[in-house]
């Protein structure tokens, strides 16, 4: 596992260095009940929480922070009213369409996660294009998982390495088979995993790529969660032993 090691700004005096996280996914839970607190619809909280998702990437990119991956919306999240869903995939579209240029001038690679087939054809192609056109930046990779379920997800990996002829030897299937057709292949698996708003659970989050991955939680809702924030779970990470399954030496 690679860290990025950052300083913090401290009129010069010498500070211990803070291991940041390469790698941090985030559950941006709480939009719903920030909004009804506020006697809001709920779609007003989803519109907060995709502003606060913007400005999260760039503070990401700023502290060191080398993939970002958010969860936007879940294979079960097809289940909650037709007005919210629909008002979730015009935020998404929306986000699609206004990234380009700003994703491109930060040289942020913005890659979808999840089953894309089931989106509109127009969304569709919003993705591909904005994929396409950030596919050779490098400062931040920006993950957004879209009609993402984990276990959905490996079924879909073991599908692609079964069409390929990779499964037909039960010795030659090992976890880098698995890795390789997963959606985030070649990127590497979250060191820190951050979920708002209270809940205890990862949802069916990355359930493969989560297996040593630190674990955080806040109370605080998404759309009130900003880069304090952001260095407090970093923070938190830096206060932990990682021991991957082995003995501390
Ligand atoms: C969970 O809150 C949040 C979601 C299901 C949607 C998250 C989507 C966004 C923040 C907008 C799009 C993001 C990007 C990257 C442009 P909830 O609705 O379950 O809240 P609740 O638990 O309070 O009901």
């Amino acid at each position: 596992m690679s860290f990025f090691t950052g300083k913090a700004a401290n009129n010069g005096e010498s500070v211990p260095e803070r291991i940041i996280p390469a790698h941090v996914a985030i559950i941006m839970d709480g939009n719903g009940r920030w909004a009804k607190k506020r006697g809001m619809p709920r779609t007003f909280g989803h519109t907060q929480g995709a502003r606060v998702a913007e400005t999260i990437l760039e503070d990401a990119a700023d502290l060191g922070i080398r993939y970002l991956t958010l969860y936007a919306f879940s294979t079960e999240n097809w289940s909650r009213p037709e007005a919210e869903v629909s008002a979730l995939m015009n935020l998404l579209r929306k986000y699609m369409k206004t990234s380009l240029e700003r994703c491109s001038r930060n040289n942020v690679r913005v890659r979808v996660i999840g089953d894309k087939s089931m989106l509109s054809k127009d969304l569709q192609e919003s993705i591909e294009e904005l994929e396409q056109a950030t596919a050779s930046n490098t400062r931040i990779g920006f993950q957004i998982a879209i009609n993402y379920g984990g276990r959905d997800e490996i079924v879909r990996a073991i599908k692609r390495a079964s069409q390929e002829g990779l499964l037909s030897d039960p010795s030659k299937i090992d976890d880098t088979v698995i890795n390789d057709h997963l959606d985030t292949a070649g990127i590497p698996d979250p060191d820190l995993l951050i979920r708002t708003c209270g809940e205890q659970r990862i949802s069916n989050f990355l359930l493969w790529q989560l297996a040593y991955s630190e674990f955080y939680f806040t109370d605080k809702a998404w759309p009130d969660f900003n880069k304090a924030e952001l260095e407090k779970a970093i923070d938190a990470f830096n206060h932990r032993e990682r021991r991957y399954g082995g003995l501390t030496v």
